[in-house]
């Protein structure tokens, strides 16, 4: 089974009113655990690369990596673009056989997001890839966009409607509360359900992509700090909010945060416990089931999506 787009996928949850988990992949033990779940859990899967991603492994290492998962799990995979924010890295991931590219032009005034994502759209239709676009602006902090939550803007559901139809994007993320990172609300967490309610019933048969969407777990931020981690006000997305969100045409919902904490816990926990070892696979072993026990929690409880393949 060669790398898949992501149409079926959505086409799939869209109908069942669940959601594909889109997990970012840094490296060979992030990609193992991550498709290991998948299988365990016979959950359809996206593994997402960010710029800082290729930055850190490179492009050539990670599609090797996503290849031999491909090979060896026999799992239809999504190979995706996270926050490409350009025309270019869009292309070199298009020629460099991602199957589904983000173009994140939501830092853009709307005419030129809109501009960037044709353009996109255009060259990877033409070759097969899908696209992701996004309108809206989260609050936080990510990869080459930074955002004051001052000036986040939640998504404008006639906008959306006109955005989709000027650019012919196969998917949109939209900003209805969730941010990245592990500090996502001050206050009580809330989504805007009935914005995301109105968005979904504009655009029927369509799939929304929900970014920021981890749920930044107590226990794992406690686990970090037991280890000498200093992890201090993080709070996150509800999973009851996630779970909900499925149901209104949400048919991707990001996580990376969630893989950072369990991953970072179980390390710190391994090296405190065995002061002695100097092995890296004594600590990434446990670090990598750490992540497949996370993403199967996620596509057990939070996304719906066990047993959808
Ligand atoms: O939304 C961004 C993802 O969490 C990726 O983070 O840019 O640090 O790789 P990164
Ligand atoms: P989190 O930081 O909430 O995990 O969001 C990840 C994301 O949206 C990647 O694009
Ligand atoms: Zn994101």
């Amino acid at each position: 089974m060669p790398l898949v787009t992501s149409t079926e996928m959505f086409k799939k949850a869209y109908e069942g009113k669940y959601a594909v988990g889109a997990f970012n992949v840094n490296n060979m033990e992030i990609i193992q655990g991550i498709i290991s779940a998948a299988k365990q859990e016979e959950s359809p899967v996206i593994l997402q690369v960010s710029a800082g991603a290729r930055k850190y492994a490179s492009h050539i290492y990670l599609t090797k990596l996503v290849e031999a998962a491909v090979e060896d799990s026999g799992l239809p995979i999504v190979l995706h673009l996270d926050h490409g924010e350009d025309f270019d890295i869009c292309k070199a991931c298009i020629d460099g056989g991602f199957t589904s590219v983000m173009i994140d032009g939501s830092k853009h005034p709307y005419e030129e997001n809109i501009e960037m994502t044709r353009r996109v759209v255009e060259y990877a239709h033409e070759r097969g890839v899908v696209v992701e676009a996004e309108l809206g602006r989260l609050a936080g902090v990510e990869d080459a966009v930074k955002v004051n939550t001052k000036d986040a803007t939640y998504t404008d559901p006639d906008q959306a409607v006109e955005f989709v139809e000027r650019t012919r994007c196969d998917s949109l993320a939209i900003a209805i509360g969730t941010s990245h990172g592990a500090y996502k609300f001050k206050g009580k967490p809330e989504l805007d359900f009935a914005r995301l309610e109105k968005i979904s019933n504009m655009l029927p048969n369509y799939p929304l992509v929900l970014h920021g969407a981890s749920t930044v777990i107590p226990e794992f931020v406690a686990e970090c700090n037991q280890y000498g981690g200093k992890i201090d006000g993080a709070q996150g997305c509800p999973e009851d909010m996630l779970f909900k969100a499925g149901k209104y045409g949400v048919c991707k919902i990001n996580i990376d945060t969630d893989l950072r904490l369990a991953m970072t816990a179980s390390v710190r926990k391994y090296l405190v416990e065995h002061p002695g070892d100097f092995d890296p696979r004594q600590y990434l072993k446990p670090a990598r089931q750490a992540i497949h026990d996370m993403v199967a929690h996620k596509m057990r409880d939070v996304l719906n999506s066990s047993h959808r393949l």
